[in-house]
């Protein structure tokens, strides 16, 4: 009989072996906690949240594959089996020539960085991520954001809201002249834009832009098969590829990478920096030694790289992606519903809530986004984050706030990790504080710490 629906569910393509208890708490005790952490959720306790959505970074849940290959780590601290594992999953899934691992994606941003930025250079790039930038600034250079317009406009329906806009990288490279860019800064997945993807044409045009005048393109590939689901979803001609290939075609066109592996690679610590530059890797693999480790851990165990080795190839799997993106779809859906103002198009790895829309009374001075983190975790004990002024920080060379168009507030979903009724919570949560939103009040900053604010910045009630 053929079947009424025209689509079929995205359920999870696998089944749960083990679980982790979770506590639930009351209002009381959550109003104390929030006190207690100056109504940054980053300074929670993890023991006080119920449905911990402030990141994917690290929280995943690895597969069983991954946790017997963690009885295989070879501890040797030089040349260990695992790292050419590593090594051969990284070649075999991405392409890059040559790979030295992190303990996590700064510290690949931290090496890149040293190694190919000079003082006063520029560097373009499809929206800021924190920790990049930061690391591009310590470096003496300068973040310029050529992400198009659509990026910053959270109502737009762009299907490719990642994508660069070639002419704002071309008046660069007129103004600047190549010489002083030395790479540009590519995302897949744009964080900061809701996990937006970038379209395989429009990395083909930069691509092309760039090799014209001898800049090079450093790819984070954080969350790249991500973007590659996307790609086959909604890119023409790419609809019969498979993510893994596609994931493969975007790293051929850049010349290499940092990875956060904590993310789309499945592990809950790990990242590397790829390259396909012979001489660049040489000096990658000895900078590593002075940061991270030798060239062979970088900051890992045996057993880390092994898990990660395993995931990477996990990531790139078809039915791994499609109930990954489904299932934050699902969630996205519901809020749409409810008329909740979120980030359209659903990004990939989390819901953006538009907290200038949730809360047009509140001044951005006021902190809307990390004001509706601290009410969504008082009313259900769900933990998200803030992604707005607080995240954006200060012009480091005049000192004055960056105002970003986006004010959001990131409910982001752990791979592999919670059920769909899980979802369903968070969104009845959001649908309450969303009828309650007008007794919302903001806040002001009372501890601000010099670097990457949001993650340790104290908040006080108006
Ligand atoms: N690039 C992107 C796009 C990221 O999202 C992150 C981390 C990094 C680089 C840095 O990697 O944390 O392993 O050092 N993002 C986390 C997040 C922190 O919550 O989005 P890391």
């Amino acid at each position: 009989m053929k079947s009424k629906r025209n689509k079929r569910s995205w359920a999870e393509p696998y089944k749960i072996k083990m679980v982790e208890l979770l506590r639930m708490t009351t209002r009381e005790e959550r109003k104390k906690a929030l006190e207690y952490a100056g109504y940054n959720t980053f300074l929670l306790k993890s023991k006080d949240v119920y449905i911990d959505l402030l990141t994917d970074s690290g929280t995943s849940a690895m597969s069983d594959r991954q946790w017997a290959g963690m009885m295989l780590g070879d501890e040797a601290y030089a040349g260990s089996e695992n790292f050419y594992h590593f090594e051969s999953a990284v070649h075999e899934n991405y392409g890059y020539k040559y790979v030295v691992p992190t303990h996590q994606g700064r510290g690949a941003e931290n090496i890149v960085s040293k190694i190919m930025i000079k003082p006063g250079d520029i560097i373009p790039g499809n929206m800021y991520f924190t920790t990049t930038r930061l690391h591009q600034e310590l470096a003496g250079g300068t973040f310029v954001d050529i992400i198009i317009d659509e990026a910053h406009d959270s109502q737009s329906k762009h299907p490719f809201k990642g994508n660069g806009n070639l002419t704002k990288l071309e008046s660069l490279i007129k103004i600047y002249g190549s010489k002083k860019i030395p790479y540009i800064s590519i995302a897949t997945s744009v964080n900061m834009a809701g996990g937006q993807p970038i379209s395989i044409q429009n990395l083909r045009e930069i691509r092309k832009l760039t090799e014209k005048h001898d800049i090079k393109v450093i790819h984070d590939m954080t969350r790249v098969a991500e973007n590659a689901w996307f790609i086959k979803q909604r890119e023409k001609g790419y609809q019969n590829k498979s993510v893994k290939s596609i994931v493969k075609e975007i790293c051929s066109l850049t010349d290499g990478a940092t990875m956060s592996a904590k993310k789309d690679a499945l592990v809950n610590i790990g990242g590397f920096l790829a390259l396909n530059d012979k001489a660049l890797y040489e000096e990658a693999s000895n900078m590593v030694v002075v940061y991270e480790g030798l060239h062979t851990y970088g900051g890992l165990a045996g057993r880390d790289l092994e898990a990660m080795a395993i995931g990477i190839g996990e990531s790139v799997n078809d039915d791994h992606i499609r109930a990954r993106v489904g299932q934050v779809e699902y969630l996205g859906m519901q809020m749409l519903e409810a008329k909740i103002p979120i980030v359209q198009p659903i990004g990939g790895h989390g819901i953006f809530v538009d907290a200038k829309r949730f809360l047009p009374h509140l001044k951005q001075l006021q902190f809307p986004a990390q004001a509706l983190a601290a009410e969504i975790y008082l009313d259900s004990g769900v933990r998200s984050m803030e992604r707005g002024i607080v995240s954006a920080g200060r012009n480091k060379d005049t000192g004055d706030h960056y105002f970003p168009e986006l004010e959001l507030v990131r409910l982001t979903i752990p791979r592999r990790v919670y059920t769909q009724a899980h979802m369903d919570v968070v969104a009845e949560s959001l649908e309450e504080v969303f009828h309650n939103r007008k007794k919302i009040k903001g806040f002001k900053m009372v501890h601000e710490p010099k670097y990457l604010r949001f993650f340790q910045a104290r908040f006080k009630k108006l």
